[in-house]
């Protein structure tokens, strides 16, 4: 019989076979595969483990502290924080082209993360021992897509950390590979990842960068940022988290419309949501979620976010949109 505890045993004496006393390097992103691959490999060589949290600023409300507090509170890894907001918003500046967003957000994340990277070596370094490992949390099914060759992973460049340079040489320490998501879920509560980190739906690498239709500045974040963390919280009151594969929300930021609000006339942008129903991303319908809680979210955000004077439902299914706007 599959369960968490019997993975866990087993990964703990495979990861310690394998790295012996070196140290070992790990990129957390908040999401649920790079935590969990972390604590499991933080339950088996503790302190021997670096982790590395870039803040590229792209995150929804409440993530960073996800990470920064919640998850180091319940595991005890060691974090190192890099605060890299103001550089991805210089980076960014002027950009309005998907792709070009997309490679410059992935080339400052592996720079950020490589500076990183050198640092923990050279720390570990004045102790005798060496970095030589890196924690991946490559799941099953990446395993199975990385060998199958084309698909969704073509249409747009996905970032995750790849290319490192050569002077960093590592070995992958990938404690999941063998495993589903929902296997992967069980061994992070089984370790005592926080839920919210359990549970949280997919979200890209490039973050809120992609979800900003035109440029990305930081008062434009700052506007998503309290229209998505509305959409979420009603979503979640209203018991659908699960039921959603995950809900986009994304603001028109080069787009203006006329509204009304109180006396006066507004000239505000748009936020769409994007809920959609999902096997495995690679096709997807929308989701057709009740018209009260749509209701609710639109109200909520053209009341709360002045920026914001309309709210509109994407009901396009994969293929052929795309899940996210860029
Ligand atoms: P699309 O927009 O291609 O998205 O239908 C499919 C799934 O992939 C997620 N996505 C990303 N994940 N880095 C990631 O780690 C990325 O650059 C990226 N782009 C899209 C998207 O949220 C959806 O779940």
């Amino acid at each position: 019989d599959w369960n968490p505890g019997n993975v866990i045993a087993e990964q703990v004496e495979r990861i310690r076979a394998q790295v012996g006393d070196a140290r070992v390097i790990c990129a957390l992103s908040g999401g649920v595969d790079s935590s969990v691959a972390a604590a499991l490999v933080q339950r088996a060589v503790g302190d021997q483990l670096t982790c590395v949290f870039v803040d590229h600023g792209l995150l929804r409300s409440g993530e960073a502290e996800q990470v920064e507090k919640d998850f180091v509170a319940a595991t005890g890894v060691q974090l190192k924080v890099v605060d890299a907001r103001e550089r991805f918003l210089h980076a960014l500046a002027g950009h309005t082209d998907p792709e070009t967003k997309r490679k410059i957000i992935g080339r400052e994340f592996i720079r950020v993360f490589e500076d990183a990277a050198r640092e923990v070596v050279a720390d570990a370094g004045e102790h005798g021992t060496e970095v030589k490992f890196l924690v991946q949390g490559t799941l099953y099914p990446d395993v199975v897509e990385s060998g199958g060759g084309e698909g969704a992973a073509n249409i747009k460049s996905h970032h995750n950390v790849g290319g490192l340079p050569d002077d960093l040489q590592f070995q992958l320490v990938e404690p999941l590979r063998a495993l589903f998501k929902d296997e992967v879920r069980a061994v992070g509560l089984e370790l005592g990842v926080p839920e919210p980190i359990v549970w949280r739906q997919p979200f890209p690498g490039p973050g809120l960068g992609i979800r900003i239709i035109g440029e990305v500045t930081q008062e434009r974040l700052d506007v998503l940022r309290a229209a998505d963390l509305i959409a979420r919280d009603e979503l979640t009151k209203a018991g659908l988290d699960r039921d959603i594969w995950q809900c986009p929300v994304v603001l028109l930021a080069d787009v203006r419309s006329v509204g009304v609000q109180g006396d006066g006339r507004t000239y505000g942008h748009p936020i769409v949501l994007r809920p959609v129903s999902s096997e495995d991303a690679m096709t997807a319908d929308w989701t057709r979620l009740p018209y009260d809680v749509l209701a609710t979210i639109s109200t909520r955000i053209t009341n709360e976010v002045p920026e914001v004077n309309r709210v509109v439902l994407d009901v396009t299914s994969k293929p052929p949109g795309t899940i996210e706007w860029e």
